[in-house]
C-alpha cells in the first residue's frame, strides 16, 4: 500500500490511542495536515478515528473578578457571624450585590431568612467557589479533565450570568488498526510525490523512491455548480440561430391582447383569446401600450375592412377596449410583431429569433404545462419564399440533432401558407408535433412594416425537444429540480 509520507510518519509514532494535537506534536506536523493524514489513514483501514467534543471553559471580568473577592454570597458568609438583619447587611454590601448573594445562600441552603435576619446554617466553602479560584488559577480548563463533582459546580456557574465563556471543542483521537501498527513497526524510506529542480540538480533523483497513484483510492465524489440543463439548451439554441446569421430580440412577457392578437391578424372572437387558454391580467386593464396610438387605426381598419391590403377584413366591429387588455403572452410571436414595427426598409434582409417563457391555460400532464418556452424567429427578405422556410427549419432542427424532419399543412389566422413542423424520434418511433410556422400573411406585414414584403416565421415549442434531448419522458421533470438529476447533468 502506498503512504503519503505524513502517513508513514504518523503511523511510526502511533503505537496506541492519541489525539490528533499528540500526534502533530510528535510528528511534527501542523494539525491541518494531520487531519487530512488521518482520514485517509482510515479509509485505508490503518487507524480508527473517533470525534470528541469538549468544552473550553475561561473567565469572563466578573468571574475573575469574583474570583478574587469571592462571590456575593461568601462575601455575605464573611461579614455575618450568625445572623444579621438584612437592612445592615445591605448597608454593607449593596442592594444589588446582597440580593443576589441572599438569592445564592437560599438556593444552596446555607442560610435561612426570618423576620428580616438572616440565620447562617452553613459556611462550607462550595464546589463552584473552588472552581472559580482553579479556573483563575488554570486560565483554561477543558471539561473533559472535571471530575463528576466539579462538572456538578461548573452547571452552577453556567447559570450565572456572564462569570464564565463555554467554547465547543471537537478533538480526534486516532487508534492504530492491528495492520496499521505492522506499517508503521516496519522500515521504510520515505517516499516522495514530487521531484524538484534541486533533486535533478544534485542527482538525488536517482536514488529517491516515487510514490505511485493510487488509483483504486475511494474519493468522495464533486457536486460542482453548474447551470440548469435547460438554460444550457437555450445557449445552444441561441448558439445555433447566431451561426445561421440571425440575432436575438426579446420582448415583455406581460403583453396586451393588441401585440399578442389583434396585430397579428387574429379575431377578436377567435377561440384561442378565449379564457380558457389565455391568461389575463385582471387588474391592468389600460396603462401605456408601447406603440398603440401609431398602430391601432391601422390594425383595426384591417380587421375591419382590409385597410392598406387587398383583405376584406373580419368584418363585424373591432373593440379598442378588449385590444387594450393585459394578459400574459400566450406566445413570442409576439415580440416579433413588436419588431417588425421597428424594422425599415433599408434594414432589410433582417433575420432575428427570440427564446422565451409563454403561458396558456394548459391542464399539466406529462406533455403539457401551463407555462413553456418558445423559440421564435423571422426572415424578412424580398427574395425568400416558402421551399427556404422549410430548408431553414430543417437546418435548425439538424444542428439541434433531429435529422428526420417533416412538414404537416396546418391553419394559423396570421400565416399564408402554414405548416406544423415535426421530428422523428428514432427511440420512441414516433413523430412529434413542434409548433407552427409560415409565410405572413399581408395583414400582418401591410399595416406593421408600412409595405409588403415576404416574411418567414415559425414559432417552435422547446420544452418537448428539451425533455426528448435530456432523456425525460415527462416535461414537467424539467423544472421540479430534482437534486438527484441535476447532479448527474453533464458540467459543461
Ligand atoms: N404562434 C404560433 C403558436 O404559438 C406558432 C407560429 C409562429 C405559427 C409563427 C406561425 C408563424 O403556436
Amino acid at each position: 500500500m502506498e503512504l503519503h509520507p505524513h502517513e508513514a510518519r504518523i503511523l511510526k509514532v502511533l503505537k496506541q490511542k492519541q489525539s490528533n494535537k499528540q500526534i502533530a506534536l510528535k510528528a511534527g506536523l501542523s494539525l491541518d495536515a494531520v487531519n487530512r493524514a488521518l482520514s485517509w489513514l482510515a479509509t485505508k483501514g490503518l487507524v480508527s478515528l473517533r470525534e470528541e467534543f469538549t468544552e473550553e471553559i475561561t473567565l469572563r471580568a466578573e468571574g475573575k473578578k469574583y474570583a478574587l473577592e469571592g462571590l456575593p454570597e461568601r462575601k455575605i458568609l464573611v461579614f455575618v457571624k450568625k445572623k444579621a438583619p438584612l437592612d445592615v447587611i445591605q448597608k454593607k454590601l449593596g442592594k444589588k450585590q446582597t440580593n443576589i448573594g441572599l438569592g445564592w445562600l437560599k438556593t444552596k441552603k446555607q442560610a435561612v431568612i426570618e423576620k428580616g435576619t438572616l440565620r447562617i446554617v452553613n459556611k462550607e466553602k462550595r464546589g463552584d467557589e473552588m472552581l472559580l479560584k482553579l479556573l483563575a488559577a488554570k486560565k483554561k480548563i477543558d471539561s473533559s479533565e472535571l471530575t463528576s463533582e466539579q462538572n456538578k459546580a461548573l452547571g452552577l456557574l453556567k447559570t450565572r450570568q456572564s462569570l464564565i465563556e463555554v467554547k465547543e471543542k471537537k478533538r480526534m483521537w486516532a487508534n492504530p488498526t492491528e495492520k496499521g501498527l505492522r506499517i508503521g513497526a516496519k522500515k521504510t524510506t520515505e517516499s516522495i510525490s514530487q521531484l524538484t529542480p534541486e533533486m535533478l540538480i544534485s542527482g538525488d533523483w536517482d536514488k529517491a523512491r516515487l510514490r505511485e497513484y493510487d488509483i483504486d483510492l475511494y474519493v468522495k465524489p464533486r457536486q460542482p455548480a453548474k447551470r440548469h440543463p435547460l438554460s444550457r439548451l437555450i445557449d445552444e439554441i441561441r448558439a445555433v440561430f447566431l451561426s445561421m446569421g440571425f440575432t436575438e430580440i426579446k420582448g415583455p412577457l406581460i403583453e396586451s391582447a393588441f401585440w399578442n392578437f389583434d396585430a397579428l391578424f387574429q379575431p377578436q372572437d377567435h377561440p384561442a383569446r378565449d379564457m380558457h387558454d389565455t391568461f389575463y391580467l385582471e387588474d391592468i386593464k389600460d396603462g401605456v401600450i408601447e406603440g398603440f396610438d401609431k398602430y391601432r387605426d391601422k390594425v383595426k381598419q384591417t380587421h375591419l375592412n382590409g385597410g392598406s391590403t387587398e383583405s376584406t377584413g373580419w368584418g363585424g366591429t373591432w373593440s379598442e377596449t378588449e385590444a387594450r387588455k393585459k394578459l400574459l403572452r400566450t406566445h413570442t410571436t409576439a415580440v416579433t410583431c413588436r419588431y417588425l414595427t421597428k424594422l425599415k426598409k433599408k434594414d432589410l434582409p433582417a433575420k432575428v429569433f427570440s427564446v422565451g417563457k409563454t403561458f396558456r391555460n394548459e391542464a399539466i400532464d406529462y406533455k403539457h404545462l401551463p407555462e413553456f418556452y418558445q423559440i421564435e424567429g423571422i426572415v424578412v427578405d424580398e427574395s425568400v419564399n416558402f421551399p427556404n422556410l422549410l430548408g431553414i427549419l430543417r437546418e435548425f432542427y439538424q444542428k439541434m440533432g433531429f435529422s428526420k424532419v417533416r412538414f404537416r399543412p396546418a391553419y394559423f389566422p396570421y400565416t399564408e401558407m402554414s405548416v406544423e413542423p415535426e421530428i422523428y424520434l428514432e427511440e420512441k418511433k414516433e413523430w412529434v408535433e413542434l409548433g407552427g410556422s409560415g409565410i405572413f400573411r399581408p395583414e400582418v406585414v401591410k399595416p406593421l412594416l408600412g409595405f409588403d414584403c415576404p416574411v418567414l416565421a415559425w414559432g417552435l415549442g422547446l420544452d418537448r425537444v428539451a425533455a426528448q434531448n435530456l432523456g425525460l419522458t415527462d416535461i414537467r421533470d424539467l423544472y421540479i429540480s430534482d437534486l438527484g438529476w441535476l447532479r448527474k447533468q453533464k458540467v459543461i
